[in-house]
């Protein structure tokens, strides 16, 4: 076992926020403000939660960190060794790319890119297009219904699905056990069911990895069961890893991104108005909403060799949280960074990270944020959100999330002639 505690001694009292834990209740309640006050006072902090780690956020710091990965590593040894990956405290099932360096870590994602260039995505559009006007269908007659599960986690599990290769009539299922894996602490008496619930995921991601290598298909899974990295196929569990990855990146970071602009939308009807009538500016607006809220809050490195960052001195094997919300907030780089300005430009967010490990799925996010607020501002158009009713994550430590956007809208009529599911 390390001695964590040692640092702790080494450090001034600025530099310590023993109680900081992106994990609480408090951080669910406040995080913006509780980072703003770590970044203005120590933007390298030490927290003695989880085992101990530094929290790191500011602009300068964060971006330093993602884009030296041979320092700050990715790596996850699932407790054989130092590295423990993505997730403080540590993820026990290696979560593909996200956790391996180069130059395996591009050995594997080179032949996945076309999966996600600008051009795949454009040939993806009118699945998804199809996915939300079915979605928004089996809801619209109701008059009324839990926007975020119903409509946003279904069009992403849907779309993901498809990407991944498996059956669209179990997305709902993998999607709820992506959901609960991340918004579920560590620690929590919920946490054994979502665990054996992910257990059922990560089965299917197995049974469909081997039927790909047998017979492979046009999609994520078959790709990475099939591919050769330095001259073998990868072991089955890797296979396992790299598909609930993107299981995991696909559903839940943009249905949190579409739940917190749908939330603050109903608060803002101005910048709705402006939305509905410019939907050009959707793309743009998307960018300045993922800066906003930083659907994907912050993730994890260990670090490989002594050094400073931020005029804070790290040693070998301790570990940094890198909050990414924290970056974007940065005064520094971002003029008034409190205030969504969807015309922001430039934007040079790090809410789909930096580095060798930035988002591979960022067309992919932004087609379906666009695609989904064009249609549910076409067909919900006197949508209101009921915000006593709706509930966020109760821990926003990894993904800033919500349970449920519950919302009322006049009832329309459905759309689509072709069934989904
Ligand atoms: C608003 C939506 C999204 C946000 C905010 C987001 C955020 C991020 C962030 C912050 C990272 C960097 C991880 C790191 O530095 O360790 C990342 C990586 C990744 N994302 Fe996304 N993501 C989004 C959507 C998606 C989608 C739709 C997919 C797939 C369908 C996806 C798949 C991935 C994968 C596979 C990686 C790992 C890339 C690598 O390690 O090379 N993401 N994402």
């Amino acid at each position: 076992m390390m001695n964590w505690r040692k640092y702790v001694h080494e450090l001034t009292d600025d530099q310590v926020d023993s109680d900081f834990d992106h994990h609480s209740s408090e951080y669910a309640e406040r995080n913006d403000e509780l980072l703003k006050e770590l970044r203005e006072k120590c933007p390298v902090a030490w927290s003695e939660n989880h085992g101990g780690y530094f929290v790191v956020t500011s602009y300068d710091t964060v971006s330093t960190a993602a884009k030296d990965w041979a320092t700050y590593s990715s790596g996850n040894d699932e407790g054989a060794g130092p590295k423990q990956g993505g997730l403080h405290p540590t993820n026990p099932h290696k979560n593909g790319i996200q956790e391996e360096d180069p130059p395996k870590h591009l050995e594997i994602r080179k032949p996945l890119n076309k999966y996600f260039s600008r051009t795949a995505v454009k040939e993806l559009e009118p699945e998804i297009r199809q996915y939300a006007s079915w979605a928004i269908d089996q809801v619209i007659e109701s008059g009324e219904c839990d926007l975020s599960t119903d409509v946003f986690t279904t069009v992403t599990a849907l779309v993901t699905n498809k990407l991944l290769g498996l059956p669209l009539n179990e997305a709902s299922k993998h999607a709820e056990a992506m959901h609960d894996i991340l918004k579920i602490p560590p620690g929590s008496s919920e946490r054994a069911a979502a665990e054996e619930l992910l257990q059922w995921s990560l089965g299917q991601f197995r049974e469909a990895a081997l039927a790909r290598r047998e017979d492979p298909s046009d999609d994520i899974i078959s790709a990475i069961a099939t591919m050769k990295v330095g001259g073998d196929l990868l072991p089955l569990e890797e296979v396992v890893g790299g598909s609930y990855l993107f299981m995991s990146g696909g559903v839940d970071t943009t249905s949190a991104l579409l739940s917190n602009t749908f939330v603050y939308l109903d608060k803002n009807p101005d910048l709705r108005r402006q939305l509905m009538e410019n939907p050009n500016m959707l793309e743009g607006a998307c960018e300045e909403f993922i800066r906003y809220f930083s659907p994907v809050q912050g993730l994890a490195r260990t670090v490989t060799k002594d050094c400073t960052l931020g005029a804070q001195s790290l040693s070998t094997d301790d570990r940094v949280l890198l909050s990414f919300a924290g970056a974007n907030m940065d005064a520094t780089v971002f003029e008034e960074p409190e205030s969504v300005q969807i015309a922001r430009r430039p934007n040079p967010h790090v809410g789909f990270g930096a580095g060798v490990h930035r988002c591979i799925g960022k067309h992919v996010a932004s087609s379906m944020f666009c695609i989904t607020v064009e249609q549910v501002f076409a067909r919900m158009l006197d949508l209101r959100i009921d915000h006593e009713k709706s509930r966020r994550y109760q821990s926003l430590g990894i993904i800033n999330g919500w349970d449920s956007v519950w919302a009322r809208f006049t009832p329309g009529t459905r759309v689509t002639t072709t069934t989904v599911l």
